[in-house]
């Protein structure tokens, strides 16, 4: 079969490596890079150290409004699946990337698969929100992370196509954790002892986009008295220089780092502040205590499993929560064995079987 993976930003690049090695054992593996994300560190480094191949197509879009950069992924996403005829067309996530492909794939009757299916917030503010909802429900086939993934898209209707396999996030993880400690020098650049320091990333526009909330965040970060890490999105890092707030010395900000020195730095952190989806599920793969700096999560069992906390934006609760997380339960395995990647090429075969 021929399968085009739609990927645009960063934690696509690292959503489809895992799959892209599982596919080519069977299939023909096109990959189309929609040019989301175009830094070098928010790129290529991670097709560079994840060993995925160069995009057969990068169609460049860079960054616009929604509107703007979606209608533009649309339209070449669209020109190059009628060029490539493939079989089936996989996305990931929740991204304008997500939607676009999806999108374009559906119109074309080219069958759709998506990979981190049936998730939500339940809160149409974030981009994501109606990008999830509106690729699930042009999916055949939907690929759930979690049960209650699989439980958000019965309640809309969504039964058919639905498998629950896993999460391929951490298939990556277990891909690269043991060539970190060897591979990744980030903790001796930066002077760091493991448990001495906070690591930190936001990048969602309720956080960044709103000068009371990031005013809030910095506020707290600047008062917690511990050595805080933050490698910084673009987004994030232009929001901040215009928020004009100055930062303690404790507080590290750095450009964005590689997907190993994110894993170095996160397993060696002695708690995690972020608003991510990714990180915070990193976080509950390595055992690290996690502050989520949103009012909801789409990832509720790391929350019920006692090892994510919900705080918002709110300067009282973050530095409250640094001082006083301490998770020290069970962490269930929630996210499936590590073989979201086999299950889902061993899935995406049997659209080839009668
Ligand atoms: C996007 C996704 C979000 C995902 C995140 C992962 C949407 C609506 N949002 O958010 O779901 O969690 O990626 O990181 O699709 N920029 C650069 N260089 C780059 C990329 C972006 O400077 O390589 C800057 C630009 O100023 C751009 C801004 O970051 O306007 C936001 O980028 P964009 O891709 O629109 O959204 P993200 O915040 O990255
Ligand atoms: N990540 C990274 N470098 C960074 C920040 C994040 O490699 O500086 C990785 C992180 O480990 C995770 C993924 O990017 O695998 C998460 O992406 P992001 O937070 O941008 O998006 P989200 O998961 O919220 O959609």
């Amino acid at each position: 079969m021929k399968i085009a993976s739609i990927v645009g930003a960063r934690p696509q690049f690292i959503k489809a490596a895992p799959l892209d090695r599982e596919l080519r054992k069977h299939h023909q593996h096109l990959l189309i890079h929609t040019g989301q994300h175009y830094d070098y560190l928010m790129s290529e480094v991670f097709f560079q150290e994840l060993g995925i191949p160069k995009p057969h197509y990068n169609l460049e879009v860079g960054s616009a409004t929604h509107g703007r950069q979606t209608g533009e992924m649309l339209i070449r996403i669209e020109e190059t699946l009628a060029q490539e005829q493939p079989d089936c067309v996989l996305v990931y996530g929740d991204t304008n990337s997500t939607l676009a492909g999806a999108l374009a794939a559906a119109k074309l009757h080219l069958p759709v698969a998506h990979v981190e299916a049936g998730l939500r917030s339940y809160n149409r503010r974030m981009p994501e929100e109606i990008n999830r909802v509106l690729t699930d429900h042009l999916s055949d086939l939907l690929f759930c992370p979690t049960e209650t993934a699989r439980e958000n898209l019965a309640r809309e209707g969504v039964t058919e196509g639905v498998s629950k396999v896993g999460d391929v996030m951490y298939d990556a993880i277990l891909d690269s954790i043991e060539i970190v400690d060897r591979k990744s020098h980030i903790l001796g650049s930066l002077d760091l002892q493991a448990g001495s320091y906070l690591l930190v990333t936001i990048h969602r526009p309720g956080n960044t986009d709103d000068p009371h909330n990031l005013a809030q965040i910095m506020a707290a970060l600047n008062e917690i008295d511990e050595e805080i890490i933050f490698p910084a999105h673009p987004r994030t890092s232009q929001a901040i220089e215009q928020l004009g707030c100055q930062l303690a010395p404790t507080v590290k900000l750095l450009e964005p780092v590689s997907y190993l020195d994110m894993l170095a730095l996160e397993r060696n952190a002695r708690l995690i502040l972020t608003d991510s989806g990714g990180v915070q599920k990193e976080a509950y793969f390595l055992g690290v205590p996690c502050v989520t700096l949103r009012e909801e999560t789409e990832w509720v069992e790391t929350a019920e499993a006692g090892w994510n906390l919900l705080v918002g934006a709110s300067k009282r609760k973050i530095t409250q929560a640094a001082k006083e997380f301490r998770p020290q339960g069970e962490r269930p395995e929630i996210f499936g064995g590590g073989k979201a990647s086999q299950r889902i090429a061993h899935l995406l075969g049997s659209l080839d079987r009668p």
